[in-house]
C-alpha cells in the first residue's frame, strides 16, 4: 500500500475544567483522548468503534482540526499538521471534510440544498467548470437525489435524503479523507444500508479514505477494513475486521461483540453475552494501570498498578491487555 493518507501517533486530547462554579479552583481535566495511535492507507476504511462517550467524536473532531490537540501528533499525507494555524491549514481544508450523525443539525434550515452543497466553492474561492449550479446538480445525482430539487429546503426530505446532502457537501471538493461520526446512526435500519452502500460506491469512485466513527459494530464490520476498539479514551485493540470478529483477543473487544446479533438464528440462540458490569469511569478520574480494569471480568493486581502498553501481536493488529484472550 502507498503512503498512509492519515497517521495518529498518541494523539491526546483533554478538556480543561472548573468545577464548582466561577471562584472555584478545583481544576480538574477530561481526558476525552489519551493516546490513541491509528494510521489509515489510501482508499482506506477504519472503523473507530467503542460505547457512548469513550472519546470517538473528539477523536475525530481533533483529526479535522476543529480542536487543537493536547498532545501526540497528526500525519496527514505524510505533513505533520499537529500545530498547523487556521491559515496553514487553509489548503487541507479541501482534502479532509466530515460527515455528521445528525444530518438534520448540521444542514443549515433557512438554505437550500443548491446553497449548502454549493457552500464549498464559494469559501475556498474554486470555480467548478461549467459553474456552480451544475457541478451542485451533479453530486445530487451522485449521492441519488433528483437534481430538480436543488432549491429545496431540507425540512422537505427525508433523513436518509439529508445525509445524502451532508455527503454531497462532503465530497464537493473531491477530498481525500472523510471523517464520517456515526453516519447512519440517527437513521432507520432499512435506510442505513442504503447509506453505507452509498459510501461504499463513492469511496470506490473517488479513492476516498475513511475514518468511520460508530457504535453499531454490524455497521462497521460491513464497511471497514481494519477496526480500532477504543475505551476511556484509549485504544484497546486494533485489527484486519474479519480477524477482529473472528477472534478477538482483548475482553473488551470479545464483551463488545457478544452485544451483535448473529444472521443464524441457530447460532444466535447459542450466542454468548457477556455483560459489561457498572458504568463507564469518568474521563476526567480514570482508573489507574488499565483503563478497563474496574469493569473486566479476568481483572488481576497487575492490571490495578501497570499500564498495559499497545504491543504488536500480528501483521496489523495491535493489543493493549496484560491478559488477552
Ligand atoms: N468540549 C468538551 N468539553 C469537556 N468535555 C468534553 C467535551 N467534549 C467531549 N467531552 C467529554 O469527553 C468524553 C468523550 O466524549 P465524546 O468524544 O463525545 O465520546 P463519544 O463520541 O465516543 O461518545 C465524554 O466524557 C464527554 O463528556
Ligand atoms: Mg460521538
Amino acid at each position: 500500500m502507498a503512503e498512509n493518507i492519515l497517521e495518529l501517533h498518541d494523539l491526546k486530547k483533554h478538556f480543561p475544567t472548573t468545577s464548582g462554579g466561577l471562584f472555584s479552583r478545583r481544576k480538574g481535566v477530561v481526558k476525552a483522548v489519551d493516546g490513541v495511535s491509528l494510521s489509515i492507507g489510501v482508499g482506506e476504511t477504519v472503523g473507530l468503534v467503542g460505547e457512548s462517550g469513550c472519546g470517538k467524536t473528539t477523536a475525530g473532531r481533533t483529526v479535522m482540526k476543529l480542536y487543537e490537540p493536547t498532545d501526540g501528533k497528526i500525519i496527514f499525507q505524510g505533513e505533520d499538521i499537529s500545530h498547523y494555524s487556521r491559515k496553514q491549514m487553509m489548503p487541507f481544508r479541501s482534502q479532509m471534510q466530515m460527515i455528521f450523525q445528525d444530518p438534520f443539525a448540521s444542514l443549515n434550515p433557512r438554505h437550500t440544498v443548491g446553497t449548502i452543497v454549493g457552500a464549498s466553492y464559494d469559501i475556498h474561492g474554486i470555480k467548478p467548470a461549467g459553474g456552480v449550479e451544475n457541478a451542485v446538480r451533479d453530486l445530487l445525482e451522485r449521492v441519488g437525489l433528483n437534481p430538480e430539487h436543488i432549491n429545496r429546503f431540507p425540512h422537505e426530505f427525508s433523513g436518509g435524503q439529508r445525509q445524502r446532502i451532508g455527503i454531497a457537501r462532503a465530497i464537493a471538493l473531491r477530498p481525500k479523507l472523510i471523517v464520517a461520526d456515526e453516519p447512519v446512526s440517527a437513521l432507520d435500519v432499512s435506510i442505513q444500508a442504503q447509506v453505507v452502500n452509498l459510501l461504499d460506491d463513492l469511496q470506490q469512485e473517488f479513492g476516498l479514505s475513511y475514518l468511520f466513527v460508530a457504535h453499531d459494530l454490524s455497521v462497521v464490520q460491513h464497511i471497514s477494513d481494519r477496526v480500532v476498539v477504543m475505551y476511556l479514551g484509549k485504544v484497546m485493540e486494533s485489527a484486519p475486521t474479519e480477524s477482529l470478529f473472528a477472534k478477538p483477543r482483548h475482553p473488551y473487544t470479545k464483551a463488545l461483540l457478544s452485544a451483535v446479533p448473529i444472521p443464524d438464528p441457530r447460532l444466535e440462540r447459542t450466542r454468548e453475552r457477556i455483560l459489561l458490569q457498572g458504568d463507564l469511569p469518568s474521563p476526567m478520574n480514570p482508573p489507574a494501570g488499565c483503563v478497563f480494569n474496574t469493569r473486566c471480568w479476568k481483572v488481576q493486581d497487575k492490571c490495578r498498578s501497570v499500564v498495559p502498553e499497545p504491543v504488536q501481536i500480528a501483521p496489523n493488529h495491535t493489543l493493549a491487555c496484560h491478559f488477552p484472550e
